[in-house]
Parts: C-alpha cells; sequence; structure tokens
C-alpha cells in the first residue's frame, strides 16, 4: 500500500437543475462527513453558484468540468478561470475525453489550460486514457503517455502538488464496461513511470492517479485496492447520493 490519500471525485457532466444539484450536494455534505478520503464534485458551470455556498467549510472541494484558455476577452460561450475562482471554484478538470472527442480538444490546447489553471492557483485533474481501436492496436501507453507528457508541458515540479491524473479508458466511460483492476492498475504504473522520467521517482510517488469509467459501489474496493489506483472519477454513479456515497465510503 502506498501513503497516498485516495481520491474520489464525481463529474456531473450535463446533469441536473439548480434544486438538483442543491439537493444533491446538501445530502453528499451530510452523508461524507465522517468520510476518510479526499472528495470533490464538479457540476455543470450554471450550478457552481448554488452548489459553492453547500459545500463550504465541508470535506467536498467544489471543482468545474473544463475552463478557457485565456484569461478573458472576445470568447463567446466560454468560462475564464476569473470567473471560477470568483465562485470559489477550487479544482478544474481538463482534457476529459469527451472535450477530446466530441469538442476535439487537442493536448496544447489542454496544456495551455493546465498551465493557466496553475497559474491562478486551482488544483487540475488532467484526464487522460485510450479510444478502444487505440486499445486493440495496443496503443493504450503509447497514447496515455503522449497526453500526459503533452499534457504537463511546462509544469514545474514545485506545482505537481495540484496535478491529479485520472486515467479514463474512453471504451469503459458510460458503457458498463470497466478495465479489470489488473488492466487498470497497469497502466497506472505505467503513466506513474512516464511521471517519473519527467520529474523523478520520488515526486512521481505522491502524484494521485485516479480511475474513472463505470466506476460503481460493486467494484470501488477492487479498483481501490491496487498500489496504483488512489482514488475514482465517477460519472453515472456520482449522479445519486445512494450511489456516490459507497464508492466514497468503499471499505
Ligand atoms: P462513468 O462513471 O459514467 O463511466 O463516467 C466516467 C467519467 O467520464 C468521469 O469523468
Amino acid at each position: 500500500m502506498s501513503d497516498r490519500p485516495y481520491y474520489i471525485a464525481g463529474n456531473w457532466k450535463m446533469h441536473k437543475t439548480r434544486s438538483q444539484a442543491a439537493e444533491l450536494a446538501g445530502a453528499l455534505v451530510t452523508q461524507l462527513k465522517d468520510g476518510k478520503h479526499k472528495y470533490l464534485v464538479a457540476p455543470s458551470f450554471t450550478l457552481l453558484e448554488t452548489v459553492a455556498p453547500i459545500l463550504k467549510g465541508t470535506n467536498i472541494r467544489l471543482g468545474a468540468q473544463n475552463c478557457a484558455a485565456e484569461e478573458q476577452g472576445a470568447h463567446t460561450g466560454e468560462v475564464s478561470v476569473l470567473q471560477l475562482k470568483d465562485l470559489e471554484v477550487q479544482t478544474v478538470i481538463l482534457g476529459h475525453s469527451e472535450r477530446r472527442h466530441i469538442y476535439h480538444e487537442d493536448d496544447a490546447l489542454i496544456n495551455k489550460k493546465l498551465r493557466l489553471a496553475l497559474q491562478h492557483g486551482f488544483e487540475v485533474i488532467l484526464c487522460v486514457g485510450e479510444l478502444l481501436e487505440e486499445r486493440e492496436a495496443g496503443k493504450a501507453e503509447q497514447v496515455c503517455e503522449t497526453q500526459t507528457v503533452k499534457g504537463l508541458e511546462g509544469v514545474a515540479a514545485g506545482d505537481l502538488g495540484r496535478i491529479v491524473i485520472a486515467y479514463e479508458p474512453v471504451w469503459a466511460i458510460g458503457t458498463g464496461k470497466t478495465a479489470t483492476p489488473e488492466d487498470a492498475d497497469a497502466i497506472h504504473a505505467f503513466v506513474r513511470k512516464v511521471l517519473a522520467k519527467l520529474y523523478g521517482q520520488a515526486a512521481a510517488d505522491k502524484i494521485l492517479i485516479q480511475y474513472g469509467g463505470s466506476v460503481k459501489p460493486e467494484n470501488a474496493a477492487q479498483l481501490m485496492a491496487k498500489e496504483n489506483i488512489d482514488g475514482a472519477l465517477v460519472g453515472g454513479a456520482a449522479l445519486k447520493a445512494d450511489t456516490f456515497v459507497p464508492i466514497a465510503k468503499f471499505a
């Protein structure tokens, strides 16, 4: 067992209205009060102002699902780090596979966002992960290496304490197909090796690597038992306290 803490995060994606978000956030605050791990929820931009006061002073961090690559200006439809800071957001998820594959964000853009978010004091969860065809072609490691190296380009060792990696194999997201704990752990170990090449083993050993892709109450404990799996980035099961809390309190 490593001495890294566990970090369980809920990505609410494009779900919930303000009243539904307030209800879920309130339930999580109550039910995770005695939780032993690090927690986060990432609601849509429109819900942040509603959820922020509910989470304030609790053990659940407030995250955003994306941010713009520029601080401000003529960028219709984008949301800037200054606006997120104003809403007391603490963490930004970047490079999610839905951003990469539906909205065509590339590594250079993700890296620009990541450096801007770090510069403004945010913690960043950088998502990496291969498509099914890339896995079948034996390219899973290569894809995760490229996304990790390019995503972190220009990041100083001193900022690594605010970097979390989330390995989310695209074929496991929202499909009910979870990577086996062994397969996930193998990629996590590989990504940690990539991090060690970039920053040295001691620094790499401190970086949390979450797994994401059909994490459920039934499989959370087996995944978390693996040496290199330090938490989860949960989608579908994060939308209800009934399913998120058991994951967050996996035994
Ligand atoms: P699911 O848990 O719904 O597979 O989603 C995972 C994910 O994409 C979290 O960011």
